[in-house]
């Protein structure tokens, strides 16, 4: 054998190994979409749901989930509220027409979102429809700028779902 002919047989041979990898390869591919189709995405999907689920749910969002706010405002304490209104009271006023810094909230449960007299109200508040029903009003107070985006509310927000129903059965009685 010269050196040509053991040149072209290795040609061919790495050839031939090209042609059985690449063949291989595909064959991988057409077998992952064929399964993909025949049930494994639903399993997929499944799996992919439980972790978002794991991820989401928290302690927060659990605690959230064991005492709607709805059920802590049927036993809330207007007297136990009043002490927690001093968080507000350095921007809102409690006297009909008097505006501070925020709007005054006299009668402010169930008043129309954006409605105090001779108040200038961010876009946010001013574009937003509806009233100021306790569960809208607890929304609102346990985060103020992600559940009203560009509000002006410099205000933290209140994590305990009590001290909101408190404040707002409070509220509720001015
Ligand atoms: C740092 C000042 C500040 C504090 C503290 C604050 N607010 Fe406000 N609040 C504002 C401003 C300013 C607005 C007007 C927001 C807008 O127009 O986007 C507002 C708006 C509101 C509104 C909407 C009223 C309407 O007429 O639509 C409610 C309800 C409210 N605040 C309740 C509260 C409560 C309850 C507290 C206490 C837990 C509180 N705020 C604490 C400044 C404050």
């Amino acid at each position: 054998m010269d050196t040509m002919t053991i040149t072209k047989a290795g040609g061919a041979f790495c050839g031939a190994l090209l042609v059985l990898l690449l063949g291989a390869w595909a064959g991988e591919a057409i077998y992952h979409v064929g399964t993909a189709s025949h049930g494994d995405e639903e399993h997929a999907q499944g799996y992919a749901i439980e972790v978002a689920e794991a991820e989401t749910g928290g302690e927060d969002a659990e605690a959230v989930e064991e005492v709607p706010f709805e059920e802590v405002y049927t036993n809330a304490s207007a007297e136990d509220g009043e002490s927690l209104w001093r968080q507000c009271a350095s921007c809102h006023k409690l006297e009909t027409g008097a505006n501070g810094t925020g709007p005054y909230l006299a009668g402010v449960v169930d008043r129309d979102i954006g409605a105090a007299e001779g108040y200038a109200y961010s876009d946010a508040l001013a574009s937003m429809e509806g009233a100021w029903t306790p569960e809208e009003l607890s929304g609102f107070l346990l985060d103020p700028k992600g559940y009203a985006p560009g509000t002006k509310m410099a205000y933290r927000g209140m994590d305990d779902v009590e001290d909101r129903a408190n404040l707002i059965a409070y509220l509720a009685t001015q």
